[in-house]
């Protein structure tokens, strides 16, 4: 008996669902008799799906935390941006000799040392004189919303009134809502103010004025504005744009960086200690990608971020290169060996510790869950390739006190041995691919597949596939392309995935980068990106809902998947619990293909399944004027047998979910 007559026999038995009826029987017989293009070993697992494999990597590019996920909506609040001029503020003056300039001799702390000074020799009712901040690309908006405003400011001798704080159009013509702080000191003091607007168009046109209606000198510092947030928190980050994170179902954040972790200078990476804290507290700095970030997401909260979603927490420490400064293995390396250690007590340790205590003492007791730690980022840059050394100091005290912890290097897969990490062997290894299509689609069918099963373990921390070869992410050009990516970029993106998820034995996390995009105009450094947004709206990219239809659809056992004869790529795994077979399909090409499906060491199949398909011409692409434009579509699909055709459409991504027992 052929494993096939065999199933038929199993089917005949089988419940109404998976019965099948005489034509059923024809068909079968006939699909038996020629070969499969796809064909599914469901009977024999030949491994486990990583629990891990889809996750989020983030960093501050692209505007992706200030003028993006943190929530806040004034731009340059602490005044730091640029020591020489108030950049993104302005005087609101209507004929008054009022100035507004840039104080370092009214400091509010030492963290924050530079204040706005507002000299309003003349002000009254009907003239008031503030000072203006444009947002991050416009103040955002919304009707009957709550928005905390808040503010330190301090007034020379004489002063007598308090500050107006409202949101209003940018001509200061229609107030969309206001408030008034009383009592303004000649000492500093934060002030708060809750602006509740009312029925209105939303909009991004607007600005957040702070005004006196009586003459007078006040310096202002850390001028906030804040719309609801996530989980109501007041630091806290843009309710859409977590959402969106959500619906990926994340099993991993991979932070604070990319090039954001090793900055241009030792001065300029993440500094871990200078990011936690009351805001009031954090300086900021400037990032690699050409503007300063507020560190208002710092690591409490991408430690909050990743309890939020329920994922794992993959903590990159600095390791010693930056991008215009390196260090050396040795002494000179030990303090931020140190560094990271004390970084990890402070995610992990016990409140009896000191850097527990400060957790405690920063609003979380409870320590946080760590398995994964990574060491540096992209050291191949490092042209002394002092990485080696570098990787193994960090290694061997991490491993010291830390046993149990998985660390990562990182490594570009095409450089010689010598610039990999020998003297160690690391958990895993961090991949970043950023191809173009065509090439993605080279590599797919073959990818992963020969590496070493007893070498470490592999994580592609960075992948994106770009539509055209010639403009790479950071290339000028890109600046005339969207900053997300269309369909045929999306094709490229679904064929890596096979890759991944066909190996996921071995490639046990993946994912996207970047993965935010401040859409306008000058907000960002790097395309394409996963998800996109101005201050108000967002929309998923093509290869957003693409993650999406992989992520979401994910078995715990790993099938074989044999192709033949055919250019669609695809990969299985099978649901344990349900029995349900997962099946992937990419068909880059211009026509539909036509499959011959077959489903081997399965009692029966279920003669219904769904599909979830994205098809789209490759040129079409989403924004957010048309956020769902190339969107994925259900259905049933009948009449499935251990062996059935199925067409994927030109242009098209299919996930196919087949029940199986
Ligand atoms: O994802 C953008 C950048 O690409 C990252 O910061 C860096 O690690 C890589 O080169």
């Amino acid at each position: 008996m052929t494993p096939f007559t065999g199933i038929l026999t199993s089917l005949l038995l089988a419940s109404t669902l998976y019965a099948a009826d005489s034509a059923d029987l024809a068909l079968r017989t006939q699909a038996t008799n020629s070969e499969p293009a796809i064909l599914i070993e469901a009977g024999k697992p030949i491994g486990k799906v990583s629990p891990l494999l889809y996750g989020l990597m983030t960093e501050e590019i692209n505007h992706c935390y200030d003028g993006g996920l943190y929530a806040e909506l004034v731009q340059n609040r602490a005044l730091l941006d640029d020591p020489t001029t108030p950049v993104h503020w302005s005087m609101v003056a209507s004929g008054s000799s009022a100035s507004i300039q840039l104080d370092d001799k009214q400091p509010l702390n030492s963290a924050l040392p530079m204040s706005l000074r507002l000299n309003a020799p003349e002000a009254e009712e009907t003239h008031p004189v503030g000072i203006a901040n444009e947002g991050y690309w416009g103040i955002p908006i919304k009707a009957d919303t709550r928005y905390r405003a808040s503010f330190y400011a301090k007034a020379a001798p004489g002063f007598t009134g308090g500050i107006t704080v409202s949101i209003q159009s940018p001509d200061g013509a229609t107030v969309y809502a206001q408030g008034k702080a009383e009592g303004i000191s000649q000492e500093w003091k934060q002030y708060e103010v809750v602006l509740q607007t009312g029925k209105l168009n939303p909009t991004t046109k607007a600005r957040y004025v702070l005004s006196i209606q009586k003459p007078g000198t006040i310096w202002f510092s850390l001028v906030s504005l804040f719309p609801p947030t996530w989980k109501d928190r007041p630091n806290g980050f843009r309710k859409d744009l977590i959402q969106m994170m959500l619906d990926l179902k994340p099993r991993f954040l991979r932070f604070p960086g990319g090039n954001y972790l090793e900055g241009d200078t030792v001065k300029n990476r993440f500094d871990w200690k200078k990011t936690v804290g009351p805001i009031s507290e954090r300086t900021g700095h400037m990032g690699p990608w050409r503007y300063r970030s507020t560190d208002g997401i710092g690591l409490m909260e991408f430690l909050t971020w990743c309890q939020d979603m329920q994922a794992e927490p993959i903590l990159a420490v600095y390791a010693g290169f930056s991008f215009k400064e390196q260090l050396k293995a040795g002494p000179e390396l030990e303090p931020f060996v140190q560094e990271a250690l004390e970084e990890i007590e402070y995610v992990t340790g016990p409140v009896s510790s000191k850097w527990g205590a400060q957790r405690a003492k920063d609003g979380h007791p409870e320590p946080f869950k760590l398995h994964y730690v990574e060491i540096g980022n992209e050291d191949f840059f490092d042209k002394a390739n002092t990485y080696d050394a570098r990787f193994t100091q960090f290694y061997d005290a991490i491993k010291a006190k830390y046993p149990d912890l998985n660390c990562i290097s990182s490594v570009n897969p095409i450089d010689p041995p010598q610039k990999w990490v020998r003297s160690r062997k690391p958990d895993l290894l961090d991949e970043h691919l950023y191809h173009s299509t065509e090439e993605f689609l080279g590599i797919a069918s073959s990818n992963y597949d020969k590496y070493d099963r007893k070498g470490p373990k592999i994580f592609v921390g960075e992948w994106a596939s770009r539509e055209d070869k010639k403009i790479r992410p950071m290339n000028k050009a890109m600046l005339t392309q969207a900053a997300t990516g269309s369909m045929k970029a999306t094709l490229g993106d679904a064929a890596f995935m096979t890759a991944m998820e066909r190996n996921s034995d071995l490639v046990l996390m993946q994912c996207y980068a970047p993965l935010f995009v401040n859409v306008n105009e000058g907000a960002w450094q790097w395309r394409p990106n996963l998800i996109g947004y101005d201050a108000l709206h967002c929309y998923g990219s093509p290869s957003y809902y693409a993650f999406k239809m992989f992520s979401t659809n994910l078995g715990d056992q790993l099938l074989r998947v044999v192709s033949k004869d055919t250019s669609v790529l695809a990969c299985a795994t099978r649901d344990s619990k349900t029995g349900e077979v997962l099946l992937k399909l990419v068909n880059a090409q211009s026509t539909p293909q036509a499959l011959k499906i077959q489903i081997n060491g399965v009692t029966a199949v279920g003669s219904q399944g769904t599909a979830t398909i994205l098809s789209a011409s490759p040129e079409e692409t989403n924004t957010l004027e048309q956020p769902m434009k190339v969107a994925p579509k259900n259905s049933v699909v009948k009449g499935i047998r251990n062996s059935f055709s199925y067409e994927v459409p030109a242009n098209g991504i299919v996930v196919l979910r087949l029940k199986t027992r």
